[in-house]
């Protein structure tokens, strides 16, 4: 073992930073461990905002925030979780504004906020459409002056299991090539989403469920794993978001015939409405043919230059950028796409796993506050409320505890498998793997669910598990070995989609973002008002259910 900690934070976005702050400030000696530089984390990308219920638009509160996110999350969110984050949002707002975040200002200098989709009230916070840029430099300044050290460029494989305890990581070091154990009292996975899963994405190409699929090899299940979100507005044809806050700011849908179409689906909340109920939406006018290449559009045209420039300018590059479109003149082609995943590691509110040792917090686990549908601008604040208890809690136990051991041969056995992989001469690219599966997954496993589609991408998974055993790696060398990596990601990615198709063929109702038109388009309460949970046990996903908290809101029909 080279090196010891007592709080070690796999992921360096606002979850991982923001839980290593907190470890921090509690007397527990951090560390991180990112396989990218910090601020080149997911959560830079995201654009749109933060929920909370600050009230400088209107009168809001943090009950009515709550209220919001159990009818979004299409009441599979659990009440507890829910009413901890809106509790404790308007705080942990005001905590990263004295941390320098620039947040967009009414004309009082209030931090402003917009409305965002199913929220009944103006509450999501922004800093024009870049704010989990502004985040996510606002905590690594927070990291940096905190001197917290950081592992950069390293890929976190496997997480090291002792005595029924999780205590810690072994990565390989991507600079300089090698493996090397990294000992730590508690683990925190923060480790994001895995929407590269799926060929239309907006997520990065960092986003293989690593975190997920590591606590899922040592035995923690995963909970809601079918719950895959699809953002209405990702910008074809590459996928890149295009923010929620286009209608949060006024924007239209519009289809082939210049129709607003959400008249049709949610006449009250129209283009604010729930992110599950516009993508259905979306993606019935492209298959009845009011589509234009597989798209509708998004227009920004009546919002005028000088809004868009003001508070969309992001939007606006990315469009000119990678659509060459000017969204002052023309509007912009979108499509839905898989965007995050609602399900992830099973925690407690706080973050702790079923696994001594080990938390999660951020898009890597699954609290749940999100339950079938996020709302947007929930995430960015869940990765701060959730990773400062998750932080806080594995420093509190860490601080308590003094061993950190190493099962003998554990980095000798690791060492073994990866030589036995780097040595291999024939056999399949991955690449080839990873984007058979992508697509598969787009085309049987998207915003419309069918048996028949579930099943047979079941069988394409078990396929693909099968070539993966042969994979072989051109690259040979040390430095920078992404050919290495990406095939380890692959391993990750190709699990996590096995534990999602059984959880979504199991799951016989319509919920959220799991959506079965054909043979079960209702939501049926009595008998799927709980959690899947998966486990791996031999070399295979098993599903189990578990309840979810009630607490006072009961469930009503969903309607926008
Ligand atoms: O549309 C957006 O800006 C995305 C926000 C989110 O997913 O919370």
């Amino acid at each position: 073992m080279e090196a010891t900690h007592d709080v070690l934070v796999v992921g360096a976005g606002c979850a991982g930073m923001r839980a290593a702050i907190e470890a921090h400030d509690q007397g527990a000696a951090v560390a991180l461990i990112s396989k990218i530089h910090p601020v080149r984390s997911h959560s830079g990308a995201a654009e749109g905002g933060i929920n909370a219920a600050l009230g400088n638009a209107s009168e809001d509160d943090p009950e009515k925030h709550a209220f919001d996110t159990v009818k979004g999350s299409d009441y599979l969110g659990d009440q507890d979780a829910i009413q901890v984050l809106c509790d404790e949002a308007p705080g942990d707002v005001y905590q990263l504004e004295h941390w320098g975040a620039i947040f967009s200002r009414t004309d009082d200098g209030r931090i402003a906020q917009r409305p965002f989709g199913a929220a009944g009230e103006p509450r999501t916070a922004y800093a024009a459409d870049i704010t989990g840029h502004v985040l996510i430099h606002v905590l690594y300044e927070q990291v940096m002056k905190r001197d917290i050290f950081t592992y950069e460029e390293y890929f976190a494989w496997k997480l090291i299991v002792d005595d029924d305890r999780c205590q810690g990581v072994i990565g390989w070091d991507l600079l300089n090539g090698g493996l090397k154990t990294i000992g730590a009292k508690t683990v925190i996975l923060a480790t994001g989403g895995a929407g590269r899963l799926y060929k239309g994405t907006t997520n990065a190409y960092a986003c293989t469920g690593d975190g997920m699929a590591m606590a899922l090899r040592v035995g923690v299940p995963l909970k809601d794993m079918e719950m895959m979100q699809f953002h209405p507005t990702t910008l074809s044809p590459t996928g890149i978001l295009i923010t929620e806050g286009c209608r949060g700011e006024g924007a239209y849908l519009i289809n082939a015939n210049g129709d607003r179409f959400l008249k049709d689906y949610a006449p009250n909340a129209m283009e604010l409405a729930s992110r599950d109920v516009i993508s259905r939406a979306e993606q019935t006018e492209i298959d009845e043919g009011r589509g234009i290449d597989g798209s509708v559009l998004l227009d920004l045209r009546h919002l005028g230059a000088e809004k868009i420039i003001d508070r969309l300018h992001g939007t606006r590059e990315l469009a000119m950028t990678y659509a060459l479109v000017d969204p002052i003149q023309e509007p912009i082609p979108v499509r839905p796409g898989s965007h995050y995943h609602m399900g992830g590691v099973d925690t407690d509110l706080d973050g702790k796993t079923e696994l001594e040792g080990l938390y999660a917090a951020g898009e890597c686990a699954c609290v749940s506050v999100h339950g079938a549908n996020r709302l947007g601008g929930n995430a960015l604040m869940e990765t701060i409320t959730y990773g400062k208890r998750a932080g806080r809690a594995a420093a509190d136990w860490a601080l308590t505890h003094t061993t950190v051991t190493v099962p003998p041969g554990i980095e000798t056995d690791s060492e073994r498998e990866l030589k036995t992989l780097l040595d291999r001469k024939d056999g399949e690219r991955p690449w080839k793997i990873r984007d058979e599966l992508a697509q598969t997954m787009h085309e049987n496993f998207g915003v419309f669910r069918r048996e028949r589609q579930m099943q047979e991408q079941g069988r394409i998974v078990g396929y693909l598990r099968e070539r993966y055993e042969n994979v072989v790696i051109d690259d040979k060398g040390e430095v920078f070995n992404s050919d290495l990596t990406q095939a380890l990601e692959l391993g990750f990615l190709l699990e996590l989609a096995d534990c999602m198709v059984i959880s979504g063929v199991e799951r016989k109702e319509s919920r959220g973002a799991h959506a079965r038109p054909d043979d079960y388009p209702d939501r049926d309460d009595e008998k799927f008002m709980k959690h899947t949970i998966v486990r791996w046990i031999g070399d295979r996903p098993v599903l189990d259910w578990k309840p979810v908290t009630m607490t006072k809101w009961q469930p009503q029909e969903r309607k926008y």
